[in-house]
């Protein structure tokens, strides 16, 4: 009497129903009897019962010298990298990168006084069971992190500040055992914190970065509002960026933890990408003279460090907020809009370094480098930065572009080319669309069976499909 194609309808129908049902029949009056369940144990899972780990095959390795230490301790002891964090933070655990010959654990600690100070290695195997006499002291270096040895069968690692300490959760390796850096160019995002919303910021920084030649993305993220965290959940899912969630024992004073961010995106970028462009995300950077890559590659295999120019260009109004619709975002490229700036110029220039040759990394550029590399100041012509300093806030950074324009500086205007720009809105346009173009369910996609045993019940609780 029934075919297949409305068997499975009807099923589903009645399957609704009885869930509305109960839903609405959720009863008041029960009645209670005098019996008692009592339940006198749980059984909770024990050491006894844990599977023995299994050493899988990368990592069964141990290793028994930190590479290059005397190089950073000597380092550590001239307080290279001491002086520019805040006077305090717990002892917290961002990262565990596993590298071929070392662990590198980031954390948000920066003690700047007790600089170079012992830390403890702390290993932790598949059942988070710490590895006996597997206990390795180091030092703190750079300022927020460890290098530690690798152990045979770690799955987890922590750090201690004294050997008996009680220690942070144990975290899991970031694994960074690869021939050769999976990336040709990685950018730092810089760090995000404040609640108000930058993702049409990262959504137009990222895709900038990408259309010149960037394949990753380092975030470290220490405040954030949902519509940001979404566009930088849309970035991980397609393989374009790496967020690091960072939680301080601070309620504010994120904007202090600049070296966290700089440590955790140098390690992270370590032995995955091969340059690293260290920048915040309201700047860019723009290869006027050549492709980015080809320049880099141009320099041959002795360069190490680049460090460019800068511009800053005064941004007049807040980016988007709120998503209302697509057009406000095509609207609203700051590329496109902003075209007031001062002459490129090298004072507090950004880098971009590779992390694999430089010792450590200071606020904006590296500090010490492999015997042998280099490193170029690249010419105006070549490539330099836009920094987007927004003027409309009254806020420590805008005020130096705002003291500019009251100066009446010398101002030009940087037109961009227009083929460029529309490229750039295109892409920008698809991604947040993607993220937060959204309808609500059409009533014709709902099978009509369903639609028409359910309307009245589902009228009621007011989630129905528009037409
Ligand atoms: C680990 O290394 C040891 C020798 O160092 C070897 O005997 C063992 O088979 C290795 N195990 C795995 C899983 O590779
Ligand atoms: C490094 O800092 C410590 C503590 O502030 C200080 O005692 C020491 O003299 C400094 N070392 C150098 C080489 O500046
Ligand atoms: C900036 O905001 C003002 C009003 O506050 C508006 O008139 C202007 O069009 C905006 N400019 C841009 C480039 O969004
Ligand atoms: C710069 O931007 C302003 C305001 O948006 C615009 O009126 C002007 O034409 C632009 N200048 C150039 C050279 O594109
Ligand atoms: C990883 O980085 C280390 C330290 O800078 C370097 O010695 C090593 O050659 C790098 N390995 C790869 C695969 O990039």
């Amino acid at each position: 009497m029934f075919n297949d194609k409305i068997q499975l309808p009807i099923f589903f129908s009645i399957a609704v129903l009885t869930i509305i049902y109960f839903f609405y029949k959720n009863p008041t009056n029960y009645q209670l009897t005098d019996k008692i369940v009592y339940v006198s144990n749980i059984f909770t899972y024990e050491e006894k019962d844990y599977k023995k780990c299994r050493v899988e095959t990368w990592n069964n390795k141990t290793t028994w010298e930190i590479p290059r230490v005397e190089k950073l301790e000597l380092l550590a002891k001239n307080n290279i990298t001491s002086n520019e964090g805040l006077e305090d933070g717990e002892l917290r655990l961002i990262s565990a990168f596993l590298y071929e010959n070392e662990v590198v654990v980031t954390t948000s600690r920066q003690r700047t006084s007790e600089f170079g100070t012992t830390a403890y290695c702390r290993y932790f195997d598949c059942n988070r069971v710490e590895i006996p006499g597997s206990i390795y002291k180091a030092f703190f270096f750079p300022l927020t992190s460890v290098h530690c040895l690798r152990k045979a069968g770690a799955s987890y690692m922590s750090l201690s500040l004294a050997a008996q300490d009680e220690l942070p959760e144990p975290i899991p390796f970031t694994h960074r055992l690869f021939d050769k850096p999976q990336y040709e160019l990685g950018v730092c995002g810089g760090q995000i914190y404040g609640m108000d919303a930058k993702w049409m910021q990262i959504t137009e920084f990222v895709e900038h970065h990408k259309l010149i030649g960037a394949r990753m993305f380092y975030f470290s993220v220490f405040e954030i509002d949902g519509m940001t965290r979404m566009i930088l959940d849309e970035y991980e899912r397609s393989g374009f960026a790496e967020v690091s969630m960072i939680n301080t024992e601070y309620t504010n004073a994120a904007m202090m933890r600049h070296m966290v961010q700089i440590h955790e995106c140098f390690y992270r970028a370590r032995n995955h990408s091969k340059w690293l462009l260290n920048i915040d995300h309201d700047e860019y950077l723009i290869p006027t003279g050549q492709s980015i890559l080809s320049y880099i590659r141009s320099l041959g295999e002795s360069a190490a460090e680049l460090v460019f120019a800068i511009r800053r260009v005064a941004k007049f109004n807040e980016s988007l907020q709120k998503y209302k619709n697509i057009q406000e975002v095509s609207n609203d490229i700051q590329m496109a809009n902003y075209n007031l700036t001062n002459e490129a110029g090298y004072a507090a220039p950004k880098v971009m370094y590779r992390p694999d040759k430089v010792y450590a990394t200071l606020l904006h550029w590296g500090y010490g480098m492999e015997p042998g590399f280099k490193v170029h100041a690249v010419p105006r012509d070549i490539a330099f930065l836009n920094h987007y300093r927004t003027i409309s806030r009254n806020f420590l950074w805008s005020e130096f572009m705002a003291k500019l324009i009251r100066q009446k500086a010398k101002f030009v205007q940087e037109t961009l080319p227009s083929d460029y720009l529309e490229k750039l809105r295109g892409n920008v346009v698809r991604v947040v669309g993607y993220v937060f173009d959204k309808h609500s369910v059409k009533c014709e996609s709902i099978p009509w069976v369903l639609r028409f045993i359910s309307k009245p019940y589902l009228d009621k609780l007011k989630i129905y499909c528009k037409s």
